[in-house]
């Protein structure tokens, strides 16, 4: 049988297009999305960015292990006042590296944190409180003085 080659290239070209589509809907992702391991920034649920569970993750697993400084307070001013964590005495501030800093409060947080001094430094290590499912905003208390202090 002879082979037709009008007919070969409109097949190739609707089987390679076809292929595309559907690889593309498998690798898709959500616009302006950033991941890293089992966390994604997106818009978040209660206020600007947020950081989102991008799999199921298990209670008590480290999520994010961010290297951080420890600064004092008088190095911290403007919106970076909002982003950074209480250091380890009243006038110390620690700044955390990663997506440390891009979790929003929940007085029912789903998120802890902790501080580590590894060999190569200071560290906040970040964990789960409870089982979290694929696509839930990730969130830890900021304390009852975080919000205090930032009444009008
Ligand atoms: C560390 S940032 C969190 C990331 C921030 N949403 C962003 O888009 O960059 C802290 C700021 O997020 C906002 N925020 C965090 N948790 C919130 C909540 N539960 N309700 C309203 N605003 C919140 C407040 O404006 C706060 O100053």
């Amino acid at each position: 049988m002879e082979t037709n080659i009008f007919l070969i290239i409109p097949v190739a070209l609707a089987i390679g297009t076809l292929a595309g589509v559907v690889i593309g809907f498998f690798m898709r992702r959500r616009s302006g999305e950033i991941q890293r391991g089992a966390i994604s920034i997106e818009a978040s649920t209660v206020s600007g960015r947020g950081a989102f569970a991008n799999r199921k993750i298990k209670k008590g697993e480290i999520i994010e292990r961010c290297p951080a400084i420890e600064v004092d307070e008088g190095d911290v001013g403007g919106e970076l006042v909002n982003y950074v964590f209480y250091g380890n005495t009243e006038d110390k501030r620690l700044v955390a590296m990663g997506y440390g800093m891009l979790f929003n409060h929940s007085a029912d947080p789903n998120v802890a944190y902790y501080r580590q001094d590894s060999a190569l430094g200071l560290e906040l290590v970040l964990w789960t409180l409870r089982d979290v499912s694929k696509g839930e905003e990730l969130f830890y208390n900021y304390g009852e003085n975080w919000w205090i202090t930032r009444q009008p």
